[in-house]
């Protein structure tokens, strides 16, 4: 019992630093990937993200589509307004303090989905999955994902994982 509510606090202290380790994760930029992620032979992530829908996002907020959508919520430009940004960029939903390199045009950039950079970035600890990951880096899953494909995106398309994620798919070719 005793032991039982040691563990508890124990976990519970652990989670708490962790939560407050986490705020020092600064977003380093697409940029900054680009530079061990765009070998071909790798999977050249850089390049499939450039050209996907997320590197795309910030765009879609200047079509025709978008003033309609925007007018029609009192919205007076969608390519700044929070309302629109909070979802098409990743800077739309971070604390602005924490922008290190990151620029607003990337769009959707990898650290919406893969976490704050600046502490994973160097490639001895990239190298090292576990390492990586306590340090910041996320591999996303389906959660991810609806923390912006919901109801709440004024084109709201039911949003099937597995389809989805295979549309987006940049994986490390196998050895
Ligand atoms: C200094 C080089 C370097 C930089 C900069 C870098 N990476 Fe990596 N990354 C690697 C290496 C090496 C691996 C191991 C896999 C491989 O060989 O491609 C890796 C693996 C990963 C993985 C897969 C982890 C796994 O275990 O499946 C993700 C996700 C990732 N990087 C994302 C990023 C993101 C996002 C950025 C920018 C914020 C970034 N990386 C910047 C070198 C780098
Ligand atoms: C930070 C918000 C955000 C996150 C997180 C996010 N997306 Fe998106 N996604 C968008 C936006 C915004 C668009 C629309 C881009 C455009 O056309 O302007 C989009 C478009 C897409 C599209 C193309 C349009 C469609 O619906 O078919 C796919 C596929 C997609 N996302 C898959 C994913 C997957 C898979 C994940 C999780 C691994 C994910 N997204 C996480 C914001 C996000
Ligand atoms: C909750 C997240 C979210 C918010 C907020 C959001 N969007 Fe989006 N937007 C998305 C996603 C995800 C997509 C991809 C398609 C889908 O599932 O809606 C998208 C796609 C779009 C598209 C492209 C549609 C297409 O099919 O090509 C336009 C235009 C757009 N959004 C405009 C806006 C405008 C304008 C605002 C602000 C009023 C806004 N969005 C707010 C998430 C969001
Ligand atoms: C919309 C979300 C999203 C964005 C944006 C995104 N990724 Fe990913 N990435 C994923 C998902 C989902 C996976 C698969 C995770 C898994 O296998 O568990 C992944 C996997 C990876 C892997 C590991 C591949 C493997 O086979 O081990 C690397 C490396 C990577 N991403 C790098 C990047 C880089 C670099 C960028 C930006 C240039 C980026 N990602 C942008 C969602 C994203």
């Amino acid at each position: 019992m005793l032991l039982k509510r040691t563990l508890t606090i124990a976990f519970m202290v652990l989670f708490a630093s962790s939560a407050l380790l986490a705020q020092n994760y600064k977003y380093i930029g697409a940029a900054k990937c680009k530079m061990c992620h765009q070998k071909p032979d790798k999977g050249e992530q850089y390049k499939k993200w450039l050209e996907g829908p997320h590197a795309n996002a910030m765009k879609s907020l200047s079509s025709d589509q978008a003033m309609e959508i925007a007018k029609a919520k009192g919205i007076a430009d969608p390519t700044t307004d929070a309302a629109c940004i909070k979802c098409h960029s990743t800077m739309g939903h971070i604390d602005a303090k924490l922008a290190a390199g990151l620029k607003a045009e990337e769009g959707v950039s990898c650290e919406s989905c893969h976490g704050a950079g600046s502490k994973y970035k160097s490639a001895s600890v990239m190298k090292d999955r576990e390492f990586a990951m306590e340090n910041g880096m996320i591999l996303p899953t389906e959660e991810v994902c609806k923390t912006c494909h919901n109801e709440e995106s004024p084109t709201y398309k039911p949003f099937d994982y597995a389809e989805k994620a295979a549309q987006i798919a940049h994986p490390v070719p196998a050895k």
